[in-house]
C-alpha cells in the first residue's frame, strides 16, 4: 500500500509534536489508517534550531508556500499561524493543486474559513482543522460526526487556556491580573501577541469555527462580540466565590428565531456548573443537541502532545479517504447565520 505522504510547514512545539507522535505510534497508526503516514518534507523559519527531533531525513524546502507543489506529498499540514501571509498563501496554493490540507490555524480558519472550503471541494481535497479548536479535544468530530444528525441548541465553553489559567491563579492565590500573565507567558501557551488571549480574540476565533459547525452557517468572525478579562481584579473573583460562581472566560453561540448570536466574555458560572470546575490551562466545551442532550468535552487546549494528537487524528481520516465537506455539509448549504443589528442582546 502507498503511505500517505505529508509535507509540514512550521516546526515549532506542534511541527515537532507531529514529528514525535508519529515517530512513536506509527504502526499503529499505520494499522487504523490502512497505510503509513510518512512525513517526506519540512520548512521552518531556521532549520538549524535544536527541536529535539531529527529532521534530516526530510527533505528540507526553504519557502513554506514550495511546500505545495513539492513533488512527493499528497497533504500539507501548516501550523506556521497567523490568519493572512504565509499561512494564507500555503492553503490556497495547496487546495488549488487540489491536494489536502491539515492546519491548527485557527485565526486563518476563522477568517478564511468559508473560502478555503470552498477550495477543498473544488479540488476534492481535504480542508481538517480539528488542531485549531480547543487542542487535542475532538470537538470538531464530535460536532460535525458524533452529533451530526442533531438540532444543535447551543455550544458554549472555557476555548483559551492561557485565560482560564490566570483566571484559576487568581482565584487559588489571589493575585492580580498582570502578575499571572507574566506566569502564563512563561508556560508557553500564550499566544506569541498576548491580547489574542486576555482580549477573548483567541476564544473568538475558536468560537466561530464551532459555531458554524454547530449550527450550518458561514463562519463569521467579525460578528462575534468578545470582551477579555483585562479588567478582572481579585476582588471580583472573590467577590463571586462568596456568591457560589467562579469567573470564566466563556464563549458562547446560540441560534433563535432572530439568527445566530456569538460573544465571548467574563462569565459568573455557578458551582454547580461543570465548567465552574476546569481550572488551569484546560479546555471544555458544551454543546447541547435536541436528541444527544448535553454533551461536555473537556482536555487539554494546547501543547504539543495534545495538538498534535489532532492533527494526526486529521491525517489519519485523510489516510482512509474518510473526510466530507470542512463543515459538515457543502459550502454552498451554510447559511448566513447572523442577523442584521436589531439591537436586542
Ligand atoms: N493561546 C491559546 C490558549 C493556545 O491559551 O488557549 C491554544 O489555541
Amino acid at each position: 500500500v502507498e503511505p500517505l505522504r505529508v509535507a509540514i510547514a512550521g516546526l515549532g512545539t506542534v511541527g515537532a509534536g507531529v514529528i514525535r507522535l508519529i515517530d512513536a505510534n506509527g504502526e499503529l497508526i499505520a494499522r487504523r489508517a490502512g497505510r503509513p503516514i510518512e512525513i517526506v518534507a519540512v520548512s521552518a523559519r531556521d532549520r538549524a534550531k535544536d527541536r529535539g527531533v531529527d529532521i534530516a531525513r526530510f527533505d528540507w524546502v526553504d519557502d513554506f508556500t514550495a511546500l505545495a507543489q513539492h513533488p512527493r506529498a499528497d497533504v500539507v499540514v501548516e501550523l506556521v499561524g497567523g490568519s493572512d501571509g504565509p499561512a494564507l498563501a500555503l492553503a490556497r496554493a495547496t487546495l488549488k493543486a487540489g491536494r489536502s490540507f491539515v492546519t491548527a490555524n485557527k485565526a486563518m480558519i476563522a477568517h478564511h474559513g468559508l473560502e478555503l472550503a470552498q477550495a477543498a471541494e473544488a479540488g476534492d481535497a481535504a480542508l481538517k482543522f480539528e488542531a485549531a479548536v480547543a487542542g487535542g479535544i475532538p470537538v470538531i468530530k464530535g460536532l460535525r460526526e458524533g452529533a451530526a444528525a442533531n438540532e444543535i441548541e447551543r455550544v458554549y465553553g472555557i476555548l483559551n487556556g492561557t485565560c482560564n489559567f490566570i483566571l484559576s491563579r487568581m482565584e487559588a492565590e489571589g493575585r492580580d491580573f498582570a502578575e499571572v500573565l507574566a506566569e502564563a507567558q512563561a508556560k508557553g501557551f500564550a499566544e506569541a501577541d498576548p491580547g489574542f488571549d486576555i482580549d477573548g480574540v483567541d476564544a473568538a476565533h475558536k468560537l466561530s469555527i464551532l459555531a458554524s459547525l454547530a449550527f450550518g452557517t458561514q463562519p463569521a468572525f467579525a460578528d462575534v462580540a468578545a470582551t477579555g478579562i483585562r479588567h478582572v481584579i481579585a476582588a471580583d473573583i472573590a467577590e463571586a466565590a462568596a456568591l457560589g460562581y467562579r469567573v470564566r472566560l466563556v464563549g458562547i453561540a446560540e441560534a433563535d428565531s432572530h439568527g445566530l448570536f456569538q460573544r465571548v466574555h467574563p462569565h459568573l458560572v455557578p458551582l454547580d456548573h461543570p465548567l465552574a470546575h476546569v481550572t488551569g490551562a484546560t479546555n471544555a466545551v458544551v454543546a447541547e443537541g435536541n436528541f444527544v442532550g448535553r454533551l461536555f468535552f473537556q482536555g487539554a487546549g494546547a501543547g504539543d502532545g495534545p495538538t498534535a494528537s489532532a492533527v494526526v487524528a486529521d491525517l489519519i481520516d485523510i489516510a482512509r479517504g474518510e473526510f466530507g465537506p470542512p463543515y459538515a455539509m457543502p459550502a454552498a448549504s451554510l447559511l448566513a447565520g447572523t442577523p442584521a443589528d436589531t439591537g436586542e442582546r
